[in-house]
């Protein structure tokens, strides 16, 4: 009896920094309130890999869920800056130079 409540203790031990691992990275998929363009749906871990630095984003609003709607909301980012000057931003700098790149017309963000 006594090894069985020491296993689920440690099943449960396991689970959790499991779970907060998997917290500390953030959602694979995410989607963004895109205004009357429409939403987006964002590959977040698909990022990490392509992108090394969290903070080439995440220097604008901290890593929360919500947060970057909260950002535009407290007027600490404005409307469309995220996506001008970090989203696109780097999507057209990787076109230019030539290497693979992400979406840079409204419809390869944007879902309507
Ligand atoms: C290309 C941009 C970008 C990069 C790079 C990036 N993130 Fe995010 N991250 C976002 C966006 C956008 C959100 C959504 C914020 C919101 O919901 O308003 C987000 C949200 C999060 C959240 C909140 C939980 C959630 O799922 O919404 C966590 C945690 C997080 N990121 C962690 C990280 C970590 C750790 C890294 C680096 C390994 C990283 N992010 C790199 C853009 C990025
Ligand atoms: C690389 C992806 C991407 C592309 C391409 C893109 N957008 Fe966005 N757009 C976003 C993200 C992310 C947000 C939310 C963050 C922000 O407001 O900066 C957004 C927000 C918006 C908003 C809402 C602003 C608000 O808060 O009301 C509008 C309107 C918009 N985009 C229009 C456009 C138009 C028009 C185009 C094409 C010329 C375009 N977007 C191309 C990613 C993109
Ligand atoms: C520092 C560079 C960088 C930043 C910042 C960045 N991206 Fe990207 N993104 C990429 C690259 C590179 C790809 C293409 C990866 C590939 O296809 O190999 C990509 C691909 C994408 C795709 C297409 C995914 C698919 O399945 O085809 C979407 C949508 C996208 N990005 C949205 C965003 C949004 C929204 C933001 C801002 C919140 C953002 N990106 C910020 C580099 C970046």
């Amino acid at each position: 009896m006594r090894n069985r409540i020491v296993i689920f203790c440690l099943m449960g031990l396991f689970l959790s920094t499991a779970m907060v691992f998997a917290q500390g990275k953030g959602a694979k998929q995410i989607n963004l309130h895109g205004g009357k363009q429409g939403d987006i749906t964002f590959p977040h871990h698909m990022h990490h890999t392509v992108v090394n630095d969290c903070m080439v984003c995440h220097k604008d609003f901290p890593q929360e869920p919500g947060a970057l709607q909260a950002s535009k909301d407290s007027g600490a980012l404005k409307k469309k800056q995220m996506m001008n000057k970090t989203c696109l931003k780097c999507h057209r700098d990787r076109k230019k130079a030539g290497k693979p790149y992400g979406p840079v017309r409204c419809s390869g963000c944007h879902i309507r």
